[in-house]
């Protein structure tokens, strides 16, 4: 099977609140962008990884990955998903592809492989998750709580999400065009009425989203063994 990943890296980190867009702060020895090609450009079995960039970038050019013979880069778009479709449009359709965040670098090729092997128990795509582990509670909109919700089948959905590059590209394109909510790549295969699975990954797989998050995914990258 010919595997392919996708890196949306489109987005400027507004949450972040940064000088620069969060993909492109420095984490360790280099920046954070740096350590999520490495992880997918250093992986045996990914042939190929097509970055989605903001129409302003300026800094991609500058990375040592940048010049990486398995490296193509493409303009991504306005939400997440319209950076994937925009990378997707140039994937091979018969393979199947990897879609990984860039502000997730704490990936490791242990779930990596985990996910790709998954496909015999989830022939339609898988995503990685981490079950949640509070107690999960459901307010009113005034904050009063309602329901204590099981959290027995409650996972957070991680990536990279794994499918077959035909089928996503074309339930993106439609949900998008249906103006369905699509925050991850299984929400729009779960518009079409597929049911990806979920298989667990590390939980230091985490996205770096606020400040805060900068010395918890360094703490991670150093106990990483990828
Ligand atoms: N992303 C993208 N294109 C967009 C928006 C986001 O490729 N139009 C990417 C981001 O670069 C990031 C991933 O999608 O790697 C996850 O998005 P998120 O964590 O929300 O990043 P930002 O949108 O940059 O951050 P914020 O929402 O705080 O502005
Ligand atoms: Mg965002």
């Amino acid at each position: 099977k010919q595997v392919i990943a996708v890196v949306p890296a489109a987005g400027i980190g507004s949450r972040m609140g940064a000088e620069r867009p969060k993909q492109y702060l420095q984490l360790n020895e280099q920046c954070i962008l740096g350590h999520t090609l490495d992880c997918l450009l250093t992986h045996p079995q990914i042939s190929t990884v097509i970055v989605a960039l903001n129409p302003s970038d300026e800094y991609f050019a500058q990375l040592p990955q940048a010049s990486n013979a398995k490296l193509v880069t493409v303009i991504g778009g306005g939400e997440r998903a319209d950076s994937v479709l925009a990378a997707l449009k140039l994937a091979d359709e018969h393979s199947w592809v990897l879609v990984h965040d860039a502000a997730r670098p704490c990936l490791s090729h242990h779930d990596i492989d985990k996910l790709i092997a998954s496909d015999s128990m989830f022939p339609q795509g898988a995503i990685l998750g981490s079950p949640v582990r509070d107690t999960m509670k459901r307010t009113e909109v005034n904050g009063e709580i309602s329901d204590t919700v099981c959290r027995e089948q409650l996972w957070h959905a991680l990536t990279p999400q794994y499918f077959p590059v035909r089928e996503l590209k074309n339930n993106l394109s439609a949900a998008l065009v249906e103006g369905a909510l699509i925050t991850d790549e299984a929400s729009a295969m779960q518009w079409a009425g597929i049911k990806p699975g979920i298989v667990r990954g590390r939980a230091d797989n985490i996205k770096v989203t606020h400040p805060d998050d900068l010395q918890l995914a360094s703490l991670f990258l150093d106990n990483l063994n990828r």
